[in-house]
């Protein structure tokens, strides 16, 4: 689909990244990897592109914040994707590696990275991949918390690096700058550029940062119903 046919938005909230992609000319989006605190907003962006949200997506189970996917399935009625894989009950489409959602003139391609998490998926849209926690700008994501595989991450990046250089990468958080390139990244992320498997795992699994403040409570709320909502079918596209 043309560029200029797309909607595209990209929110912050402190560290993490969520983003609209919307149809001009069929008024549909989905968002990707929305937060909680940030739900009112998305429904407004929808509201003043005049768009009806489809999907809500989410790269992977986050550690770090609270998914708004089930509140924008719950009061908008917009269904939550997610990896087949994800533990979370309010999955309607469950997703795996090469699986299109088709949302209007919008294809996002999704494929299967796991190693920051089991069910971590990057997202192709057109010339943007949306990497989760997978790959961030000048790193990726860690590979302790729970789900986490150093061995599997490399796996996930080096088949990132076989990749387009000119697709724009939108990573979940941005601790450096808020976008990149597939080819700036080949050239200079230290994780990419990693001389070889061994020192890549050995690298992620001695760097023991800190946990997430919000682990609990995030995992608690991204991995359990709406109380007295239905849970998800979770089957696939
Ligand atoms: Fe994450």
């Amino acid at each position: 689909m043309e560029e200029k046919s797309i909607l595209f938005e990209q929110i912050r909230s402190s560290g993490c990244l969520s983003y609209i992609v919307g149809s001009k000319s069929e008024k549909v989006g989905v968002v990707i990897d929305p937060e909680i605190d940030k739900t009112e907003e998305y429904l407004g962006l929808a509201r003043h592109f005049a768009i009806e949200l489809i999907y809500a997506i989410d790269t992977h189970t986050h550690a770090d914040h609270s998914s708004a996917c089930k509140i924008l399935r719950d009061r908008a009625g917009i269904k939550a994707v997610m990896h087949r894989a994800s533990e979370a009950p309010y999955v309607d489409v469950g997703v795996d590696e090469g699986d299109i959602v088709r949302c209007g003139d919008i294809a996002v391609e999704v494929l299967h990275t796991p190693g920051h998490t089991e069910d971590s998926t990057c997202l192709v849209i057109g010339n943007r991949i949306f990497t989760g926690d997978t790959l961030l700008i000048g790193g990726c994501g860690r590979t302790d918390l729970p789900g986490g595989n150093a061995e599997k991450q490399y796996e996930s990046l080096q088949r990132l690096m076989a990749l387009g250089d000119h697709l724009r990468v939108y990573p979940a958080h941005d601790y450096r700058h808020a976008v990149s390139t597939l080819g700036d990244e080949k050239k200079s992320n230290p994780r990419l550029l990693a001389p070889s498997k061994e020192e890549f795992v050995n690298f992620m699994t001695n760097r023991n940062p800190p946990l997430p403040r919000k682990i609990q409570s995030a995992l608690e709320w991204n991995r359990t119903p709406i109380q007295g909502t239905q849970r998800g079918g979770g089957e696939g596209i």
